[in-house]
């Protein structure tokens, strides 16, 4: 029977990792409908295995993870199309011959299998995913023309064209300006609040994100914390996860050191 609060994504004590590596231990969350969640954790925590094991890509060692009440084993091409995914990356080549509208075209792949041909509603999804992210004027540019923060938007849209009800975004806003940070935070929320998505957004910005999300996700290969921002962003929780590097200042800002010696 179906319940209102059953979890789209549930983790129950799984861990995950490599060959000599734990990566990810011991980890129990659920991730309901419609809920934006922040991931954040120091560099190596854990944050974009979190990621890859949502999509499937990686099966727990221990425990288990279910997605749409799947397990990753049985996790086909139809879930994974349910699940958008903007890898952690950098920036395009600008001679990458690639328009945006191609770029876009590829989040069909999923829906339509590698061999079928685009059809006209096809494009309306892709043309529709592009207008939703503010970047319909430029379906003929290349990809490689456009600033950093553009191509954020069309990768966004590419994963929308996918129609997903999950959203995965890693670290979608390093390596851009400041002002162009707070634009991408922006749409991510508004794509959240329009479309209903469950969106997990991996980022550095704790500050940046934390008066938006509805729970925080604070890794460091275990999990540390998971919550409403008010109960994670604690400073005793914190300095477990970030140590000395951590400062909160008089007006409750949180910095955190080594992210800016990067
Ligand atoms: N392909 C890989 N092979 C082996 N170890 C890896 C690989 N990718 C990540 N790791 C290790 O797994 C841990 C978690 O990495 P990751 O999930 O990328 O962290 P984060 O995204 O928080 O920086 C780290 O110790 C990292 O070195
Ligand atoms: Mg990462």
């Amino acid at each position: 029977m179906s319940h209102p609060a059953h979890p789209i994504i549930h983790f129950d004590q799984a861990s995950f990792g490599f060959p000599g590596v734990i990566a990810l231990q011991d980890i129990s969350l659920d991730i309901n409908a419609g809920e934006f969640v922040g991931v954040i954790g120091p560099n190596g925590s854990g944050k974009t295995t979190l990621c890859r094991a949502v999509l499937g890509l990686m099966p727990p060692l221990s425990g288990h993870l279910r997605i749409f009440d799947c397990s990753c084993d049985e996790l086909r091409c139809h879930h994974r199309a349910r699940i958008g995914y903007l890898p952690q990356k950098g920036v395009v080549d600008r001679n990458f011959p690639v328009t945006v509208l191609e770029t876009v075209m590829m989040g069909r792949y999923g829906a339509l299998g590698l061999f079928r041909r685009p059809s006209k509603r096809d494009r309306e999804i892709a043309a529709n995913a592009l207008a939703h992210v503010g970047m319909e004027g430029h379906q003929n540019t290349a990809l490689g023309q456009l600033s950093g923060g553009q191509q954020q938007r069309v990768f966004i849209a590419r994963a929308l064209a996918q129609q997903p009800q999950v959203l995965l975004l890693d670290e979608p806003t390093t390596g851009l300006d400041i002002t162009t940070q707070h634009s991408v935070v922006d749409l991510v929320q508004q794509l959240h609040e329009e479309l209903g998505l469950i969106v997990l957004l991996i980022t550095h910005d704790i500050n940046m994100i934390r008066s938006r999300v509805d729970r925080l996700i604070l890794l460091k290969t275990r999990l540390f914390a998971f919550g409403p921002p008010a109960d994670v962003l604690k400073p005793d929780i914190l300095r477990q996860v970030y140590g000395k590097d951590l400062v909160i200042t008089e007006r409750d800002t949180i910095i955190v050191e080594d992210y800016h010696h990067h």
